[in-house]
C-alpha cells in the first residue's frame, strides 16, 4: 500500500505544476476555454467509481491484521483533500469575504483562477469517484449518520463520557462530521458550477453576486470544519491507527476489535453488509 499511496501523492500533487505550467504556456483562461475539462472529470471519475464499486474485494482480517484503505479509498480521501486545499489555497488568494485579494492587477488573476480551475477538476474526478463506488457499495449507513450516531455516538460519547458501542467501520462521529463536510461541499459544488456557468453563458450580476456570497461562506465553514477534523485526528489517541493506515494499508485486529466491534462482527461472520454490489451473494462460510 506504501508504494500505491506514494504514486497517487505525486500524480495528486503533479496536477499543481502541470497546471501552473499549461496556464503559462497556453495564455487561456481555463474556466473560459476550457470548462469542458471539468465535464470530463466528472464523467471519469463516475465511470472509475462505478468500475470500483463493481469490483471491490471483500474486507477481511488476516492474522492480526485488517485492511483498513486500499488505493480507493486513499484515491478518494487524498485525491478530494488535495483538490480542496489546492482550491482553498487560491480562492483565499483571490480574496473572500473580509480577506481582500492578493492580486494587484486584472493580469494577476489568471494563474490563481487557472490554478483554482486545476483544483477543482481533480476535486471533481476524485469526490465523484467516491460518490459512486459508495453509491455501488449500496451500504448507506456505513457513512451516513442516523440519530442514534447523533445522539448517543457523538453527544453522548463524547460530551457526557458515556460508553457507546455501535460503531461500524466508520465511528458515529465520524459520520456526522462526513455529513456536514458533504452537505458544505454541496453547496460550494452548486455554487462552484454557476459561477462556471457564469465564465460560459450571460447570468444575471445579481445571481453572480447571490452565488459568490454562498461559496465564500460556506468555504468559511468549510475551513472550520477541516480544522476540527484535523485537529480530532491528531490529538485523539485513537485516531493515530487509521492515520498510520493511510500509509500502511492496515490497522491491528485488536484495535478493530475495541473500537470498530460491529465491523469486526461482519467481518468474523462473513455478513458484511457492505460490499454487496450486483450479483453479491453472501459468504456464510467465512468464519
Ligand atoms: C472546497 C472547494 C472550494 C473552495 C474552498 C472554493 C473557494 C473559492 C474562493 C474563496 C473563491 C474566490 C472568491 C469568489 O470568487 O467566490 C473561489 C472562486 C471560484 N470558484 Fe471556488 N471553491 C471551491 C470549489 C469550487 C468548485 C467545485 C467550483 C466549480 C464547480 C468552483 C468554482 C469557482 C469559480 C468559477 C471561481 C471564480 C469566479 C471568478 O472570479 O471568475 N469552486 N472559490
Ligand atoms: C479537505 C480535506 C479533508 C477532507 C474533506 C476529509 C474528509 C474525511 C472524511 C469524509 C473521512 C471519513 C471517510 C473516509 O475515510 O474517507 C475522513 C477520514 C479521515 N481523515 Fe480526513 N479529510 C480531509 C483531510 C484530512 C487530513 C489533512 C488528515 C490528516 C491529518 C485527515 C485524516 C483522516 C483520518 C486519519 C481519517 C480516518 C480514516 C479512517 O477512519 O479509516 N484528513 N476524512
Amino acid at each position: 500500500m506504501a508504494k500505491k499511496a506514494l504514486i497517487l501523492t505525486l500524480l495528486f500533487l503533479a496536477t499543481v505544476p502541470l497546471g501552473w505550467y499549461l496556464s503559462d504556456s497556453l495564455g487561456i483562461l481555463f474556466f473560459d476555454d476550457a470548462w469542458w475539462l471539468l465535464l470530463v472529470a466528472v464523467g471519469l471519475g463516475t465511470v472509475l467509481g462505478i468500475y470500483s464499486g463493481i469490483t471491490r474485494p471483500r474486507e477481511r482480517i488476516e492474522g492480526d491484521k485488517v485492511e483498513r484503505h486500499g488505493a480507493r479509498g486513499f484515491l478518494s480521501h487524498w485525491g478530494t483533500s488535495v483538490g480542496i486545499f489546492v482550491c482553498l489555497g487560491t480562492g483565499i488568494y483571490m480574496g473572500f469575504l473580509f480577506i481582500e485579494p492578493f492580486m494587484k492587477s486584472i493580469a494577476d488573476t489568471v494563474l490563481p483562477l487557472n490554478l483554482h480551475f486545476t483544483g477543482v477538476t481533480l476535486l471533481l474526478f476524485a469526490g465523484f469517484f467516491f460518490a459512486f463506488d459508495y453509491l455501488v457499495m449500496r451500504d448507506f449507513d456505513r457513512l451516513v449518520p442516523n440519530l442514534k450516531d447523533l445522539i448517543h455516538g457523538m453527544l453522548g460519547k463524547y460530551f457526557l463520557r458515556r460508553k457507546w458501542h455501535a460503531e461500524t467501520k466508520y465511528l458515529s462521529s465520524q459520520k456526522v462530521a462526513a455529513l456536514g463536510m458533504a452537505s458544505i461541499g454541496a453547496v460550494i459544488l452548486l455554487t462552484g458550477a454557476f459561477k462556471v456557468a457564469a465564465h460560459v453563458w450571460e447570468i444575471s450580476a445579481d445571481v453572480w453576486g447571490w452565488m459568490t456570497l454562498i461559496h465564500d461562506i460556506a468555504t468559511g465553514l468549510f475551513i472550520l470544519m477541516l480544522i476540527i477534523h484535523v485537529i480530532l485526528v491528531l490529538v485523539l489517541k485513537s485516531h493515530w491507527s487509521t492515520l498510520a493506515s493511510w500509509v500502511t494499508g492496515k490497522v491491528s485486529r485488536d484495535f478493530v476489535e475495541e473500537h470498530h466491534p460491529i465491523w469486526y462482527e461482519e467481518m468474523t461472520t462473513g455478513k458484511q453488509r457492505a460490499y454487496k454490489p450486483f450479483g453479491y451473494k453472501e459468504d456464510s462460510s467465512e468464519k
